[in-house]
């Protein structure tokens, strides 16, 4: 299967199951915004709540956060995002497209006679690079006037900086700590695209862990060992996963040493998942554009210091099309083609289909019970109509990994077939055991 044709075909079977729909659909879509259907919902839900347990309810030593998206303008000029967050753009100034500055699609120097638009294919009309900045602004109030600019924040970890305070003393945590926080981030991506890869409006789950200045390296070793076995334990093929150390170029203004948990798309190697150590450059700022110390005394020591800070910032969405991405795969059996999303149960956004053999002799009505029974444990689909080999085969689409069909000797014997999804094998369990076979199977800590 070429590359292009799994993104092609991922599209299309995450519209035609509901997991993806494009934002405004019927007035022609909005650019690299994407809303989320009954299956993508659940699917996404499962990965923050997964990163949410594992970060936060298993740990003593990371406390949760909701910030609001909307933070005082100061802080964006205190994080460097204001003055840096920028891409380098041009113009075309006869077709009036937008470019970034180093599109390898630009032939000759942009603002120069010999440049050449690479959509219209006109020569010289590109402009000088200008500095674009990747915020989205709004206003606060009712009157639009500059002293009520805000922003839609870029990134969800300021708001755990400016709490830090906050968290520290209510929640009475020590240094080592943490603090995360699941939440949307917007940026006006100038090379949005590859479907819900990179997006205008997004979801991340980032963690900002506190430490004593000299303790940090430790600390990033440990993170990043933790994150990347997080990932593994989503059932993510694990030769797809790979490390990318930034080298001294690629570094961001804060951080002393940032390595990526890479994935392989069919686009390519790219990042899903961050890890950095920022020292102290976000205390430091938010202390110095605040006039407020953000200084912790460690009474063990008898000392106060400025923490230094170890990040883990991911994407939701991202997360769910690598595990979309992974979980795709197209089988022959007997003559036709079976498209299956293979999803770790524990993923998975339905977790068994129930399905009567025939509508007839009580088998609908014991069906309908058992999917009430299911439905108040974890996610569970009913679905009566068409054959039962076309229902399994739609379960398989939606990456449902148990089909239990209650048959002609369910009512005799209280016992169903219980097909497995990878293996189309089946089993025959009772009728009162089904829940907690398929509880057992989909825990997937
Ligand atoms: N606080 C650090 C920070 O925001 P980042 O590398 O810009 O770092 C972290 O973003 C993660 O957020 C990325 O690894 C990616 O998973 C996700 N992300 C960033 N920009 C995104 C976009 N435009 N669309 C979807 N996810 C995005």
């Amino acid at each position: 299967m070429a590359d292009t044709t799994l993104m092609d075909k991922l599209v299309s079977l995450c519209k035609r199951r509901g997991f993806v729909f494009q934002s405004s659909e019927i007035y022609g879509g909005l650019g690299s915004v994407w809303d989320y259907g009954p299956l993508g919902v659940e699917l996404k839900k499962n990965v923050k709540d997964r990163w949410w347990r594992a970060m936060v309810h298993a740990r003593d030593d990371i406390e949760g956060l909701d910030a609001a998206i909307l933070m005082h303008p100061r802080v964006w000029e205190a994080s460097g995002h204001v003055a840096g967050f920028t891409d380098p753009l041009v113009d075309c100034r006869h077709c009036k497209n937008r470019f970034r500055a180093d599109d390898p699609r630009i032939k000759g120097t942009p603002g120069q006679p010999d440049a050449q638009c690479p959509v219209c294919g006109s020569k010289g009309t590109l402009t000088e690079p200008r500095l674009f900045n990747l915020m989205f602004k709004t206003f606060m109030g009712p009157v639009e006037e500059q002293a009520a600019v805000v922003y839609l924040r870029p990134e969800t970890a300021q708001g755990i900086y400016v709490n830090y305070l906050n968290v520290l003393q209510s929640s009475r945590q020590r240094i080592p700590f943490g603090i995360a926080q699941i939440g949307k981030a917007f940026r006006n991506e100038i090379t949005p695209g590859n479907f819900i890869f990179r997006t205008r409006e997004f979801e991340q789950m980032e963690m900002q862990f506190f430490v004593k200045p000299g303790t940090d390296a430790d600390w990033f070793e440990r993170w990043r060992e933790w994150r990347m076995q997080w990932h593994r334990d989503l059932g993510l093929t694990p030769a797809k996963l790979q490390w990318h150390q930034h080298g001294p170029d690629e570094l961001a203004h804060y951080a002393r040493a940032a390595f990526d948990i890479q994935y392989e798309f069919p686009f390519g190697w790219q990042e899903i998942e961050g890890i950095h150590n920022r020292g102290d450059f976000d205390l430091g700022r938010h202390q110095q554009y605040s006039g407020k110390k953000l200084e912790y005394f460690d009474q063990a020591g008898n000392e106060r210091y400025l923490p230094f800070i170890v990040e883990t910032s991911a994407g939701a969405d991202r997360v769910a099309l690598t595990l979309l991405v992974d979980a795709y795969r197209e089988e022959e059996v007997e003559g036709e083609t079976r498209v299956v999303l293979g999803f770790h149960p524990a993923v998975a956004p339905i977790k068994a289909g129930v399905f009567p053999l025939v509508k007839k002799d009580g088998m609908p009505e014991l069906a309908t019970a058992l999917y009430h029974d299911l439905k108040r444990r974890f996610p569970a689909f009913y679905d009566d109509s068409g054959a039962i080999g076309r229902r399994y085969r739609r379960m398989d689409e939606a990456g449902t990994p148990f089909g239990i069909t209650v048959d002609g000797d369910t009512t005799a014997q209280r016992t169903v077939t219980v097909r497995h999804r990878d293996s189309m094998q089946q089993d025959r369990v009772g009728l009162d055991q089904v829940a907690a076979y398929v509880a057992e199977r989909i825990g997937g800590d």
